[in-house]
């Protein structure tokens, strides 16, 4: 039985493998059911008692070695190598490892999406801010309480105190400053406020404000432009009212709620009852504010508005909580994949 043990050796190392073919016939071969070291195993049966364990442990290291000799091949076959390269280029990624847009980035590229079909170009600015691009050129005098409206960050800069934008109008005095009339954009970004952070209320949010300025804008075109984003951004059954407000850079100036869409307007707990929800701020821009980045207000005209994205989200996803937009809780994130 000893020398048998010992050809089988010889045959294992000595076998030559070439391709996956032969790595199946040597696996049939020493390994299978009916292959030799199965047949050594047969004759342990016949071995005198005492003699059981040595020749038990010497066909055991046989079959090891067959073992791993099979193994090696396996993982390393040019053919098998191809199959397991092949896997990995064309594998479907699973569902699992999907990732998501953020839902205010899907807000905001509906909202752009929206006004681009009207004409709308996108623009963009600093958030770190001067007093003149935030305030003066929007027409808040200085000392004016009007300021208190929006609690800002002020960030000492030398002697000269910048702040963090309270609004994204700063981006629309920069393109009156550059650019004559027709103007026609919307300036989406972060602006920051400094409130206390609570489930209503956060120290940075998102807004889309837009602008347009030209020979004869009414505010017939600002009811009829906001009338149209609202029947895009909620269905054609939404309807807006206009409420009078008060803001430094527009005048008039008004509010607008849209028909509360989750109770079709019939009172619920969102819109409180009243079938009608907040969204935005607008109004016809003041002269002032014209005059201010080199517009002639006698000769042009125009109307603005500014939208917080946080806003439409909770309306359009019910999401009541601000706070959860900004944690990265995958749980809350993973939720928006099929908004994409
Ligand atoms: N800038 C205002 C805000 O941040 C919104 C607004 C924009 C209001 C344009 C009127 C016109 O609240």
């Amino acid at each position: 039985m000893i020398n048998q043990i010992q050809n089988i050796e010889k045959e294992i190392s000595n076998y030559h493998i070439n391709d996956s073919a032969d790595v199946e016939k040597f696996r049939i071969y020493f390994l299978g059911s009916k292959g030799l070291i199965k047949g050594l195993y047969n004759l342990l049966r016949e071995v005198p008692n005492e003699q059981k364990k040595e020749f038990g442990q010497r066909i055991n290291q046989l079959r090891a070695l067959a073992e791993v000799k099979l193994s090696t091949y396996k993982s390393s076959s040019p053919q098998d190598a191809q199959i397991v390269n092949e896997e990995d280029l064309s594998r479907p990624v699973g569902e699992d490892n999907l990732g998501s847009h953020h839902p205010l980035t899907i807000i905001k590229r509906g909202i752009i999406d929206i006004f681009n079909n009207i004409g709308f170009s996108v623009s963009e600015g600093p958030e770190i801010e001067d007093d003149w691009h935030n305030f003066s050129a929007l027409n808040f005098p200085p000392e004016h309480p009007a300021r208190d409206m929006q609690d800002t960050f002020f960030i000492q800069k030398g002697d000269e105190e910048i702040a963090l934008r309270t609004h994204t109008s700063s981006v629309q005095v920069r393109i009156m400053e550059k650019n004559q009339p027709p103007i026609r954009t919307i300036s989406p970004g972060r602006v920051y406020r400094n409130e206390a952070i609570s489930a209503r209320a956060h120290c940075f949010f998102h807004q889309v404000e837009g602008l347009y300025i030209d020979e004869g804008v009414s505010f017939a075109d600002l009811k009829q432009t906001l009338l149209y984003f609202a029947k895009e951004m909620f269905g054609e059954k939404a309807e807006i009212r206009l409420r009078p407000s008060y803001f430094p850079f527009t005048e008039p100036s008004a509010e607008v709620d849209v028909s509360c869409t989750i109770c079709g307007s019939k009172g619920c707990n969102v819109c409180k009852y009243t079938g009608w929800l907040e969204i935005l701020g607008c109004g016809m821009v003041d002269p002032n504010v014209l005059d201010a980045s080199g517009i002639d207000s006698k000769k042009y005209s125009g109307f603005a508005f500014g939208m917080g994205i946080e806003r439409i989200a909770q309306l359009k996803f019910k999401v009541n909580d601000l706070r959860i937009y900004s944690e990265n809780d995958t749980r809350f994130l993973n939720q928006f994949k099929s908004a994409l």
